[in-house]
């Protein structure tokens, strides 16, 4: 296999470019919340365009299941991209087909094109080899910028990938990788990670994996009840992930053999409701009562964990400390981004992985090393897995 080869080592001129970006951005009434991953896609497409290339641009937005839902249409990305490029983005509502081969046949050099919803081919999921064939037969050269997808081997971030010969990393995926892999090569230490939210599945893995590296690990969020109930707390009616609890068994001895020292809460915010105004008191842990669940993060646990991350060089965080949608069980989720923009102020390497957590940052001036763009992508990354979006750039085409 090769390096990971590069956007930069390509020569782009007059040529089809075909890119996957991901542009599954949220959408509300046909109104993007967050353009984020929009803009984080800008320098490659910039550059491109400045290369002279004909630019065909692809994603996926939200699970339509491979079968055509108007709400999920890309049509208002399409619009948002026009107007960030000052610069028209086709669109015509199809993936392939004769209509769209045409199109992408007549672009011009520096023209853009994005196609309709990847997943709205039922080929799509499934790698399947004949959409994968046609949508290669739209570009003489591929490039993926779609690090959020990268784990997931589909007709547009793989099958597309062992069809064309030239093909390369475009530069968010490359800024991603970089910056990931700083915490897997030994990051300066003290090297705390703070984990929440649910999908534990996602997250036990990065422990495992990190362990030999790591300081301190400080756990809040939904993941906390599932510890605490390992431990002989109970929880009262706080959610836990059940078929996972033999898999936490399994951290324990790992934090002990590698000296990991592990940060549970010491209170938590608890309601008996989760929604607004809903009745809410602090107590110490152990003492939730039967019909009553966590939903935050007390504030001494906010205060060690803050006095933690400011003590650390190197932090990553992934996961909401509460259910931080609802105010104010989102007081531990902003006071650790709040400590974050100062760890990062102070000079300690601060990283955060995407999907809920990226949310707490959108429209504020939090300063961070990096912000990924990526969710399942970035753990899966920090897991110690290839990713096949990436590992597929790396293989020649025969
Ligand atoms: C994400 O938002 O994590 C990526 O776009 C991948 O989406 P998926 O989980 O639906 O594959």
């Amino acid at each position: 296999m090769r390096d990971l080869p590069s956007i930069r080592d390509l020569d782009v001129k007059g040529k089809r470019v075909l890119c996957r970006f991901d542009f599954n951005v949220p959408l509300k009434q046909g109104f993007i919340e967050d353009d984020r991953r929009l803009k984080e896609s800008l320098p490659t497409i910039r550059y491109l365009k400045r290369e002279g290339a004909k630019i065909i641009m692809m994603s996926h937005l939200g699970r339509p299941g491979g079968t055509k839902v108007r709400e999920l249409s890309l049509a208002p990305v399409a619009k948002r991209l026009s107007e960030l490029l000052d610069s028209e983005v086709k669109f015509v509502g199809e993936i392939v087909g004769d209509e769209i081969q045409k199109i992408s046949e007549e672009l011009k050099e520096g023209e853009l094109l994005l196609l309709e919803n990847t997943r709205f081919h039922p080929g799509e999921k499934g790698n399947d080899i004949g959409f994968s064939e046609n949508l290669a037969k739209l570009g003489s050269i591929y490039v993926n910028d779609a690090f959020a997808t990268a784990h997931r081997k589909h007709a547009s971030t793989y099958g597309v990938a062992t069809l064309i010969k030239e093909k390369a990393a475009g530069f968010l995926m490359l800024k991603e990788i970089e910056n990931l892999s700083k915490l897997l090569k030994g990051p300066p230490p003290p090297f705390s990670i703070v984990l929440g939210g649910a999908k534990m599945k996602t997250k036990i893995p990065v422990i495992k994996n990190l362990a030999p590296l790591m300081d301190n690990l400080l756990i809040g969020g939904a993941m906390t009840y599932n510890f605490l109930n390992k431990k002989g707390i109970d929880v009262g009616d706080s959610l836990l992930e059940e078929s996972l609890l033999p898999e936490i068994e399994e951290v324990f001895p790992i934090l002990r053999d590698n000296n990991v020292n592990l940060y549970l809460p010491m209170d938590l915010v608890i309601t008996d409701r989760i929604e607004e105004r809903a009745k809410w008191k602090v107590i110490p842990v152990g003492d939730i009562p039967c019909g009553w669940k966590g939903v935050d993060i007390g504030p001494k646990t906010i205060q060690k964990f803050r006095e933690i991350i400011l003590e650390s060089k190197t932090i990553f965080w992934n996961g909401p400390m509460g259910v931080f949608e609802i105010s104010p069980f989102d007081k531990g989720t902003l006071e650790i981004a709040t400590a974050m923009g100062e760890a990062t102020k102070e000079g300690a390497l601060t990283l955060v992985g995407g999907g809920d957590t990226d949310k707490v940052f959108t429209g504020s001036d939090i300063e961070l090393s990096h912000l990924s763009t990526g969710g399942g992508a970035a753990l899966l990354f920090l897991s110690g897995e290839e990713l096949p979006a990436i590992s597929i750039l790396k293989e020649e085409v025969r």
